[in-house]
C-alpha cells in the first residue's frame, strides 16, 4: 500500500499521474488484479479480504485525488505565468511621421479649391512644345523657351516648366464649362536661395460662356483664398504680363513678417508677391478650338507659400532630406 501511495505522490505532472491511474485503477490494473483473487479465497475469509481491499482502494483514490488537485493547480499556474502580459511594458512604438511642409501646404491649397467646387486634374511631367508653350500663346522666340530656363530632351520633348499644359489638355479633352486646378511638380533651370530645379505649382482655370467669367470673379476668389492661407492680410492686384492672359496681374499680400512696415523679406516694400493671374487670352482658346467663351487663370508656387508660412529662409533646405529640419514640422 505504502509504495503505491508513494508512487502517486511522486508523480510530477498530470501526464505521469494519468499513467499511474491506469496502472492502479484501470481494468488491467493492480487493484483489479487484487479483486480477481477474491474468487480463489475461501468463503469465511472472503468478506474480510474484500473489506480490506475496498478500504485500500478508497485510501488510494483519496491520495490520487489530492495529487491531481496539486498538479492541476501547478499546471494552471505555469500556464498563467507563460501567458502573462506586462501591461506596463513599453512596446515597439512606431516613430510618428509627418507630411513634408511642401505637401502640407499643397494640401491646404487644394482643400480650398475643392471646397470651391474645382476639379483636380493632372498631366504628364514630360511634355511637348505644343502643350507647354505653343498653345499657351508663347511665341516661338519667347525668352521662356530659352535653353536657360527649360530642360529639353534630345527629341524635342521637355520637362514642363509650369502646370499650364494640364489646362490645355483638359480643354482639349472636355467642353466648357471648366473649373479646375492642376497641382504638380514643374522644372526649371534655376538654383539659388529661392529657386530649385524642381518645385511645385498649383494653377487654376475657369471657363464658361462669354461674359460669365470676369476679372471681378477672379479678384474675389483669390482674395478669399489668400485670407484662407495667410489669415488677415491685405491683398493687392498689380498689372503685369503673361503671354496666356490679357489683362494679367500679379497679386501681393501685405508682408506677414513686418505687417507692411518694410523688412528684409519684403525688400522693404511692405508687400510679398504670391500669385500670377489674368483673363485667358483669346489666342489660348483659339488653340484648343473654343469659341464664345471667357475665362480666368491663375498660378502659384507652392514652395514660396510654404517658405512664407513656415518662415524658411533657404528653399533648398526643403529638399535636402535633413531629418532635423523635417522633425520641426511634426
Ligand atoms: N503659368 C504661370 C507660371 O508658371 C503662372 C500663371 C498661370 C500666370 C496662370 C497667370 C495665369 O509662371
Amino acid at each position: 500500500m505504502k509504495h503505491l501511495e508513494d508512487k502517486i505522490t511522486q508523480a510530477s505532472n498530470l501526464e505521469s499521474l494519468e499513467k499511474i491511474r491506469v496502472e492502479l485503477f484501470g481494468k488491467k490494473g493492480a487493484l483489479a488484479a487484487e479483486f480477481a483473487k477474491l474468487k480463489d479465497i475461501p468463503g469465511p475469509e472472503k468478506k474480510a479480504f474484500a473489506e480490506g481491499l475496498n478500504k485500500s482502494k478508497a485510501a488510494l483514490q483519496a491520495v490520487f485525488d489530492k495529487q491531481y488537485e496539486i498538479l492541476k493547480a501547478k499546471e494552471i499556474e505555469a500556464m498563467l505565468k507563460s501567458e502573462e502580459i506586462d501591461v506596463s511594458l513599453y512596446g515597439n512604438v512606431a516613430q510618428k511621421g509627418a507630411l513634408h511642409p511642401v505637401m502640407e501646404t499643397m494640401d491646404k491649397i487644394i482643400d480650398y479649391f475643392v471646397a470651391m467646387n474645382f476639379a483636380v486634374e493632372s498631366g504628364p511631367m514630360v511634355e511637348d512644345d505644343f502643350h507647354n508653350f505653343e498653345a499657351l500663346n508663347l511665341p516661338k522666340y519667347h525668352p521662356a523657351r530659352d535653353m536657360q530656363d527649360t530642360f529639353y530632351f534630345n527629341d524635342g520633348g521637355l520637362l514642363r516648366t509650369h502646370t499650364s499644359p494640364v489646362q490645355i489638355r483638359t480643354m482639349l479633352q472636355s467642353k466648357p464649362p471648366i473649373r479646375m486646378i492642376a497641382p504638380g511638380s514643374v522644372f526649371r533651370r534655376d538654383y539659388d536661395l529661392t529657386h530649385t530645379p524642381m518645385f511645385h505649382q498649383v494653377e487654376g482655370l475657369v471657363v464658361d460662356e462669354e461674359g460669365k467669367v470676369s476679372f471681378a470673379n477672379l479678384k474675389s476668389i483669390l482674395t478669399d483664398f489668400l485670407h484662407h492661407m495667410f489669415g488677415d492680410v491685405e491683398v493687392r492686384f498689380r498689372p503685369s504680363f503673361f503671354p496666356f492672359t490679357e489683362p494679367s496681374a500679379e497679386v501681393d499680400i501685405s508682408c506677414i513678417f513686418c505687417k507692411g512696415d518694410g523688412c528684409r523679406v519684403c525688400s522693404h516694400t511692405g508687400w510679398l508677391e504670391v500669385l500670377g493671374c489674368g483673363i485667358v487670352d483669346p489666342n489660348v482658346f483659339k488653340s484648343v478650338g473654343y469659341e464664345g467663351v471667357s475665362g480666368y487663370a491663375f498660378g502659384l508656387g507652392v514652395e514660396r507659400f510654404a517658405m512664407l508660412i513656415h518662415q524658411i529662409p533657404d528653399l533648398r533646405s526643403l529638399f535636402e532630406g535633413d531629418i532635423r529640419l523635417l522633425e520641426q514640422f511634426r
